[in-house]
């Protein structure tokens, strides 16, 4: 049986923290959507069209040791704003979503788009400045040399850009719940998600 949790949200809001921990929670199968882009994007700084190199995406190129950049990420929103692009990505993660056993599935696009019939659909957000502390502070234990006021205009210049476009546009699916983490743990978050997923399981 199949079983989609779809957690969309804008840049750096935990949704990849809350998914990884939401699938081991209940045994699921996690994709991070955003690594698609993030990869289709990060081809293009060898010279591939975007559309070609969404086409001929492979497993290597999602364990790309660069993908976590703000350089991949700006990448990744204006290559996610083509809609050949994001056509060329569909079906697998379509598969994904429906694939036995259950998915979480982390993105932009998963509740409104991928998996409109998600049997949970949730929508994790921050404040400006709670997500680029948050993405800051993973950025320079990281190794990476940045500001967080460099890191702050980054998140909301890809926002932005995935907000505006007319292909999948960054939005709350109607029948989203929407969770602000801007005062919470992680620890809170997950609690939180769990406890609202088992009771839309029950
Ligand atoms: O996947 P997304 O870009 O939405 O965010 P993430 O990579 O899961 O989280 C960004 C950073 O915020 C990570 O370093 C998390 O550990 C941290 N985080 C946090 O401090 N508090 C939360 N409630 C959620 C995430
Ligand atoms: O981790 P963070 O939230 O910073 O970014 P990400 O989830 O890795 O996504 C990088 C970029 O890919 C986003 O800014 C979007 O432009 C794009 N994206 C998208 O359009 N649709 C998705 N389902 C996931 C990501």
């Amino acid at each position: 049986m199949s079983f989609c949790i779809a957690i969309d949200g804008p840049a750096a809001a935990g949704k990849g923290t809350v998914s990884r921990a939401v699938a081991e929670e209940f045994g699921f199968a996690h994709l991070d959507t955003g690594l698609l882009y993030r990869a289709t994007g990060a081809k293009t700084f060898e010279g591939l069209s975007p559309i070609e190199a969404a086409k001929t995406l492979t497993a290597e190129d999602l364990a790309r040791a660069d993908l976590r950049t703000a350089d991949a990420g700006q990448a990744a929103s204006r290559v996610a704003a083509i809609p050949e692009v994001r056509e060329a990505l569909i079906d697998f993660q379509r598969a994904f979503a429906r694939r036995t056993g259950g998915a979480v599935l982390d993105g932009r696009d998963i509740g409104t788009v991928i998996c409109p019939d998600a049997e949970v659909k949730l929508y994790i957000t921050a404040t400006d400045d709670i997500r680029a502390k948050r993405r800051f502070d993973e950025l320079t234990a990281g190794g990476a040399e940045t500001t967080f006021d460099h890191v702050l205009a980054d998140l909301r210049e890809r926002d932005a850009r995935d907000s505006a476009r007319a292909a999948a546009p960054l939005k709350p699916a109607e029948d989203a719940k929407i969770i602000d983490t801007s005062d919470m743990t992680i620890d809170a978050a997950v609690a939180q998600v769990v406890a609202f997923i088992k009771a839309q399981r029950a």
